[in-house]
């Protein structure tokens, strides 16, 4: 009996070292780009842009806010706490081991909520909402992970003023680039959560798969999910999981057969009412 319980004692402070070591070592500090407009002359935007090196701490939990030392070479106003509760952020390809040579890319801008004009975007805003949930401080945030593992892309919240930003959405595609032999099928993936505690989630999605090549572009698959239809822009021989994308927001696109005119760039867009990440 005495064996059995030191060994239950010792697995339960196995676990509980697991649980710390998952908790505390497992999401990154991420130095990104503050990538802003500059403000010109009269309130116009020049076009021009300001870039500040910033410093993101991610966590699952708000409460797990860990006072560390910021870099002396970022500014104190650009330290950010990003809550991800569903832990995107938190992948290994983010979070290198210290002293690598190699670092994740990041960089956040600003973002504005609008509502979007497009078909299959334009039922998500068409009830009134409280703009008071609008009106915070938003970002949206770029990633990509070591060795070109993931792609994320985050709009987050914070209250006015504060420096606590929570993810609404992010969406994340692991298929940064593809190759395949012609006339076989290929999947691009592209995944998104909205955060299920957010006024804004819940209330319908909408998802866009764009093709780009050379400047040219064209709308791939384009699908309503809050009345549950399809654009007809649809292309042949490109296909969403329906059922994936309700369930879990597995958004990827599958082109049945590989053709040479399929070859270019991809962009994922996931729309909320008023917000939109895109990989
Ligand atoms: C997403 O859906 C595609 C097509 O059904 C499937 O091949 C893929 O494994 C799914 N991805 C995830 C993460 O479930």
């Amino acid at each position: 009996m005495t064996n059995f319980s030191t060994i239950y004692k010792l697995s339960v402070v196995a676990l509980t070292f697991l649980l710390v070591e998952a908790s505390t070592s497992s999401c990154p500090v991420l130095e990104c780009w503050f990538v802003q407009e500059k403000a010109g002359r009269g309130g116009g935007l020049t076009g021009a842009t300001t870039q500040e090196k910033s410093l993101l701490h991610i966590q699952t939990d708000s409460h797990d806010a860990a006072s560390q030392k910021t870099p002396t070479d970022i500014n104190p106003e650009r330290v950010y706490f990003v809550t991800d509760p569903a832990a995107t952020l938190c992948h290994h390809s983010l979070n290198p081991p210290r002293g690598s040579v190699k670092k994740p890319q990041c960089e956040i801008n600003p973002f504005l909520p609008q509502p979007s004009s497009l078909t299959w975007v334009a039922s998500l805003t068409d009830s009134a909402l409280s703009p008071i949930y609008l009106d915070a401080e938003w970002f949206s945030s770029a990633f990509q992970g070591l060795n070109e593992q993931l792609g994320i892309s985050t709009i987050t919240r914070a209250p006015t003023g504060s420096k606590e930003h929570n993810v609404i959405l992010s969406v994340t595609s692991k298929t940064l680039s593809v190759k395949s032999r012609l006339g076989e099928p290929v999947l691009l993936d592209c995944g998104f959560w909205a955060d299920p505690s957010s006024p804004l989630s819940g209330s319908g999605f909408a998802v866009e798969w764009r093709y780009q090549f050379r400047g040219n572009g064209r709308v791939v698959v384009a699908y309503d999910g809050k009345r549950d239809r399809l654009a007809d822009t649809q292309e042949e021989g490109a296909m969403l999981d329906f059922d994936g994308l309700h369930k879990k927001g597995n958004a990827s696109l599958i082109l049945q057969e590989a053709k040479v005119r399929h070859s270019g760039t991809y962009i994922c867009s996931v729309y909320l009412p008023y917000l939109l990440a895109q990989v």
